[in-house]
């Protein structure tokens, strides 16, 4: 591996813009290619970064050669791309979900378990400033021990067209998507999750998936969680809150913050501040320094077949529908 790492980027949609710019602005990374099925797409890519374009992802693997890539394509591919960089020694920023579903996740793990190259799932909140002032005000036992989470990542996007409108491309709609990001901070925060509870339906869009779903369950530790998602909610609801023994806290400002404390005790609100950053310059820095042999990655597969397992049995569960009442 040379002293610049030659990136390369699979899929050229939405997410890839963030992608393009990170590995533009990082020091030593030189972004050298990008490859998307939609030529257009490719030309766009190419015009605008200055960049070699492909529209087949192995041809460009052949020709560059690079260091580090990025999939951002939909789930359902992750698992061929993911595999095949691993075994070419390509390290690997993958967005997240691992995969469509639990099997390709296996298959994602066990290649990066075997592989000298760093896979990283880009469960991108691990680096947001919030939450990392969250995960302070824990790991410091500020509010003892945690009894409740709550997390709605829920609001109206239409997505009937998009990939996530699809079973078969991305495994599942706003609760594979969403809730995810929403049981990846979970399992960051407070650890793994034990069992889970469902209800996901399609309600008002055109789509083979979910846009509306809530997910209970409990973790390991004994901590309930709720997980609310949906993409056919009027408005915006983003509301994070833990409960714990000694007290609470909540960000009414998910993205801004203060992480706002009520403790038991004292009956006061107290406000603990939020770092500087933002997450995906946290993100794409902490991918790096692994790739350099500097930390051990975060976000592993292994950490991501964890939540694709939950939100798996999630599924399961809903299809179930619980117990009848009469
Ligand atoms: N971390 C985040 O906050 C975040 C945000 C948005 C999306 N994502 C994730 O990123 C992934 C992509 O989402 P998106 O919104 O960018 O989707 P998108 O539909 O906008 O883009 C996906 C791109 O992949 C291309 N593609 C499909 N099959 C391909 C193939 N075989 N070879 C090359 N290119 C192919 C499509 O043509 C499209 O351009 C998903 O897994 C999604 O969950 C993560």
């Amino acid at each position: 591996m040379s002293s610049t790492l030659q990136a390369a980027v699979i899929g050229l949609g939405n997410i890839s813009s963030v992608h393009i710019e990170q590995w533009q602005k990082a020091d030593g990374v030189e972004l050298v290619a990008g490859a998307d099925i939609n030529a257009e797409a490719v030309a766009k890519a190419q015009d605008a970064h200055g960049i070699r374009g492909f529209t087949d992802w192995r041809e460009m693997l052949d020709k560059i050669e690079p260091d580090v890539v990025s999939i951002c394509t939909p789930p359902a591919m992750h698992r061929e791309m993911g595999v095949e960089c691993l075994q070419r020694g390509v390290s690997v920023m993958c967005e997240k979900p691992l995969a469509a579903d639990v099997p390709d996740g296996e298959e994602i793990a066990a290649a990066a378990r075997e592989a000298e190259a760093k896979f990283m799932v880009a469960y991108c909140h691990r680096w947001h400033p919030t939450i990392i002032a969250v995960k302070q005000v824990l790991d410091a036992g500020t509010i003892g021990r945690s009894l409740m989470f709550r997390c709605a990542f829920a609001g109206w996007n239409i997505f009937s067209g998009n990939h996530r409108a699809s079973l078969k491309l991305a495994g599942g709609g706003a609760l594979m998507d969403n809730g995810s990001h929403a049981a990846d901070i979970y399992q960051y925060l407070l650890g793994r999750i034990a069992n889970v509870s469902c209800r996901a339906g399609t309600k008002v869009q055109d789509m083979e998936t979910d846009d509306v779903a809530i997910m209970i369950f409990e973790g390991q530790n004994g901590c309930y969680g709720e997980i609310i998602v949906g993409y056919s909610l009027p408005g915006s609801h983003t509301e994070f809150r833990i409960i714990g023994d000694k007290g609470f806290l909540r960000l009414d400002d998910y993205f801004a913050g203060p992480v706002k404390i009520w403790l038991r005790e004292t009956q006061q609100w107290s406000e603990h501040a939020v770092p500087a950053g933002n997450r995906f310059d946290g993100e794409f820095a902490h991918f790096l320094a692994a790739v350099r042999g500097e930390t051990e990655l975060l976000s592993t597969a292994d950490t991501a077949l964890h939540v694709q397992k939950a939100i798996g049995a999630a599924y399961e569960d809903a299809r179930r529908k619980g117990v009848p009442v009469s």
